[in-house]
This record gives structure tokens, C-alpha cells and sequence, in this order.
């Protein structure tokens, strides 16, 4: 098409897409570039802008590497990650769900676990603490046998693969649902941790007066053929973070009680003073089982942390 005016440039591109055969393909590319074109009208779009959006997204895709996604990051921190959980979950989004996002640290062979036992296979910062969790499917039955893999941050926000001074796998481990549908362990209390900003995603948030903190939690994957693999992140109830999660994560079905007992006994002899205690539940729902392409593959090298820098949340007026 030979273009007249700006108003011919949607249509021509419209045309061509229409040439393919694939219709979730027209469907999905017919959207973006309706949406896009719009967004350009709507906001009058300079060149200069143009040119900097552009570069913006060139360094999105130079920073991702096999142990950093900068893209992802973005997506979370624009809530398309949380829109997009949302609404493949509860029955397409008509009903409360426990699933929440894989988030970037899910590690794949984690070492299986007994139930009741420890996952802290070092010495570990934090706080005692005592998970249970039940499984359920969609008409309240538990789920037996179902592969529960969990791993968090320790009690100085680190994850074990970006900590020198954690043990391979440390926080991490592979459980099975007995006959009630049930798993349990113990491991230290995590606390919340900053996202990095050394590439856009930091520039978004000061642009913004954003801090870039997650409220603690506890990441959940749960497998069994039948059902729909569950990704979940079960957020500690007394974080101040939790209606300012940088990621958009936190939904009222994953707020967990993360209960404090000073001085009660606790179900390990060893344990004496502060310690605390979770219990939560989670429902499956009916479909495929398919666990994700893992986003890392193992500990960072080199022996130093990454450093940990923290955003104050600012005041807009
Ligand atoms: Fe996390």
C-alpha cells in the first residue's frame, strides 16, 4: 500500500499480518500493533521520545543473561507478570486463586525432602520457622502425592545461588503430599529483599519515587500430572512492604500468618526463645502438568554477594 497519510499505516500493517496462517498469531499481533499505533496517537509520540523508547528496550535485552532477566523485571514491575498469572488462573480469572508468580530464583532439582525435616543445609541467619501447607483440589478433596517444591530467601535476604556463604541448595527442597495432602518442614524466617537497579528497571522506579523491595515470602511449586502446575509465593503478614510489593504480587489469598511465639515450645527441642510458624493452603485446579524452563541453573560465581541497594518510597507532593 502506498501510504497518504498517517491514517493508512495501521490498515497496511493490519493487511499484512492478516497474511498468516497461524489465528492465534493474527490475533495477538492484530492487538499489539491496533494497541500500540493507538498509544502512539494518544500520547502524540515525539521523535525524540520514539528514540529513546527504542533504546530502552535494546538495553532491556543487553542485560539479560543466563543469571539476570532485566525483561522480566520490567514486566513485573509494569503488573503485566501479575495480570497475565491472574488471568490464567482462578478459572480464568473469575474466582480467588493461590497461584502467584515464578518469580526469577526457582531452581530445578532441588534435593528431596522428608517430610517434617530441615531445609537449612548451612548455617543460616533467621529464625526458626515451622511450615505446614495443604493441598487441595477444587471441591476441597486433598491432593495426595503431589511434588511441593519450596525455596526462599535467608533471614539477610539473600537466595542460597546468589550467596557464597550459603550451601548449594540451601532453603530449597522437594516435598511430596502425604494422604492428607499435606507437607511440612523447617526452615529460618526469609525477610523481604531488594529487586536490582543497574539497568531500566531501576531508572522506572526513582523516576517514580518507588522503592524496590518484595515483602518476604515463601515460593511454592506444586506438580502432579492431572493438574495445572501451580506456581505460589505465600507473603509474610507482618511485612510493611505488602501493599508496595515492587512486583505487584501480593493478593489477599496469599497473605500468610506467618505466626511469633515467644517462649511457647517449640516442635524442635533445639528451639528456645523467638520462633515462629506457617500454615497455609493451596487448591489446584484441573489441567496440564508441565513444569517451567528453570531461570537459573546455578550459584552465581565469584565470592562476593550482590550488593543490596534500597530505594526509599517518596512522597509524590
Ligand atoms: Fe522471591
Amino acid at each position: 500500500m502506498i501510504i497518504k497519510s498517517h491514517r493508512d499505516v495501521t490498515a497496511a500493517v493490519l493487511s499484512e499480518i492478516d497474511r498468516a496462517a497461524d489465528p492465534r498469531f493474527k490475533d495477538i499481533m492484530s492487538a499489539a500493533v491496533r494497541h500500540l499505533h493507538d498509544f502512539v496517537r494518544e500520547t502524540k509520540l515525539t521523535e525524540a521520545e520514539f528514540q529513546k523508547a527504542c533504546a530502552y528496550i535494546a538495553t532491556l535485552g543487553k542485560l539479560t543473561t543466563e543469571s539476570h532477566n532485566e525483561v522480566v523485571l520490567i514486566a513485573g514491575s509494569l503488573g503485566v507478570s501479575a495480570l497475565v498469572c491472574l488471568l490464567n488462573n482462578g478459572d480464568h480469572g473469575r474466582r480467588e486463586t493461590t497461584a502467584n508468580l515464578l518469580g526469577p530464583f526457582w531452581r530445578a532439582n532441588s534435593p528431596k525432602t522428608e517430610n517434617g525435616a530441615s531445609i537449612v543445609r548451612s548455617p543460616t541467619p533467621g529464625d526458626p520457622i515451622f511450615v505446614t501447607a495443604s493441598i487441595r483440589d477444587l471441591q476441597g478433596r486433598p491432593v495426595a502425592g503431589a511434588e511441593v517444591d519450596v525455596w526462599h530467601t535467608s533471614g539477610e535476604g539473600y537466595y542460597e545461588n546468589q550467596d557464597p556463604t550459603q550451601a548449594d541448595m540451601n532453603l530449597r527442597g522437594k516435598f511430596t503430599t502425604d494422604a492428607e495432602g499435606r507437607i511440612s518442614f523447617r526452615s529460618v524466617k526469609p525477610i523481604g529483599y531488594p529487586i536490582p537497579l543497574s539497568g531500566p528497571v531501576g531508572e522506572l522506579l526513582r523516576t517514580q519515587g518507588r522503592h524496590n523491595l518484595r515483602p518476604a515470602h515463601i515460593h511454592f511449586l506444586i506438580f502432579k500430572p492431572g493438574y495445572k502446575t501451580q506456581f505460589s509465593q505465600v507473603y509474610s503478614s507482618d511485612d510493611p512492604n505488602l501493599e508496595t510489593d515492587v512486583q505487584f504480587g501480593v493478593t489477599s489469598a496469599l497473605i500468610g500468618k506467618y505466626v511469633r511465639h515467644d517462649g511457647d515450645p517449640a516442635p524442635a527441642a533445639d528451639v528456645t526463645g523467638t520462633w515462629y510458624s506457617l500454615d497455609h493452603d493451596f487448591v489446584i485446579e484441573p489441567g496440564e502438568a508441565k513444569l517451567p524452563r528453570p531461570p537459573i541453573t546455578g550459584k552465581a560465581t565469584g565470592s562476593e554477594r550482590p550488593q543490596s541497594v534500597v530505594l526509599q518510597r517518596t512522597d509524590p507532593r
